[in-house]
């Protein structure tokens, strides 16, 4: 699926392994390329939090349930581990390690682990012949007007957005000075899907007000509910960075649905499998607040090939089984 080669015998890294979309990745391997090799490293989380009371990283081992691959525990941060790792080559590195809570205010922290040890994985991957795919952000826009273009309004409301967009600007001198590199870098939307619930609090809003409304028959959004994001299926998430795998250029790209839609469109959604439920807007308490992104994806068509395939209803309603199923859990928990 996706791509035409076969993988045989290719050796595959995949960094941030255990969390939402590194799993999902490792996964796709696993079922549509069974003779590839795939490595999955992870922190894996401690228990330690943010002052935020999250936690400082989210992969959990469940995600990784059914997986037949090897499972390497260790911190992108620490550059013996990775010196270590790399003593093979990988020929494709997805590297989806991140602080990924966009909340978290430790500026020290998020940019090693963001941004300086990602330039130290990619100087390794590149060393022994590989290829690079990471994972970027839409935080890179900030509040910029959509739709959201490479190359234009990128300017950064937070730290994690900023960090990527470190991530960005240093690739962007790599590939200058190294036009045979393969490095792409996905731009990812709001994604949601499966394997997701082990976010916790920074899950997609598709999660947290699935499991608003059949908790409480009720769920809160800010006034009134029309703010709009491109919402994007975990699914086209991973046709993306599959087909960066066969990127035309190495370069940076948007990987969104490609249309804004706005939280009472997933209410809407919610309420056709759901049954009825409230809906209580609240003031929004935030100076800053994102009100419209939408990628303009026509550079992930044109270069990588990227076709989202999935609607918001269509990604709901695949998705909504596993909501459920989740919201079970909690209840016999209760
Ligand atoms: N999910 C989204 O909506 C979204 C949107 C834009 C960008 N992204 C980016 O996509 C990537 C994957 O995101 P996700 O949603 O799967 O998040 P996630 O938090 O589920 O996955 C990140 C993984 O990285 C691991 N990790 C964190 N710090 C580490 C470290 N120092 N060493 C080793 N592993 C470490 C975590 O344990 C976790 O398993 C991240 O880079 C994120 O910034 C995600």
């Amino acid at each position: 699926m996706y791509i035409s080669q076969s993988l045989e015998g290719k050796k595959i890294l995949i960094t941030g392994g255990a969390g939402f979309i590194g799993s999902t990745l490792a996964f796709y391997f696993q079922t549509y390329h069974p003779k590839a090799q795939v490595v999955v490293v992870d922190k894996f989380r401690s228990g330690e939090v943010f002052p935020s009371g999250n936690l400082t990283s989210l992969g959990h081992f469940k995600n990784l349930l059914g997986f037949k691959g090897r499972v390497v525990c260790a911190d992108i941060n620490d550059a013996d581990a990775m010196h270590k790792l790399f003593e093979e080559k990988f020929d494709y590195v997805f590297h989806q390690a991140a602080i990924s809570d966009t909340t978290v205010m430790n500026q020290e922290l998020v940019m090693r682990t963001n941004h300086d040890s990602f330039i130290e994985i990619l100087k390794l991957t590149l060393q022994k012949g590989g290829k690079m795919i990471y994972a970027s952000s839409a935080g890179t826009y900030g509040n910029s007007p959509a739709p959201n273009m490479i190359g234009y309004g990128e300017s950064p409301e937070n730290v994690y957005g900023f960090s990527k967009l470190c991530m960005d600007e240093s690739i962007r001198s790599i590939i200058a000075q190294n036009q045979d590199a393969h490095i792409v870098g996905l731009r990812f939307f709001n994604v949601y899907g499966e394997r997701e619930f082990y976010k916790g609090k920074t899950a997609s809003m598709i999660l947290q007000l699935g499991l608003q409304a059949m908790h409480h028959k009720k769920v809160r959004l800010f006034k009134y509910g029309e703010q709009k994001r491109d919402f994007v299926y975990i699914q086209d998430v991973v046709q993306a960075n599959v087909k960066a795998m066969e990127a035309k250029k190495s370069g940076i790209y948007n990987v969104g649905s490609g249309e804004a839609r706005c939280f009472n469109d997933i209410v809407g959604r919610l309420k056709h499998h759901l049954g009825d439920f409230d809906v209580e807007y609240i003031d929004n308490p935030y100076t800053f607040y994102q009100n419209h992104t939408e990628a303009d994806i026509s550079l992930s068509k044109e270069f990588l090939d990227y076709q989202p395939r999935f609607s918001l209803e269509q990604g709901i309603d695949l998705y909504i089984d596993e909501i459920k199923t989740i919201y079970a859990r909690e209840q016999k928990c209760l």
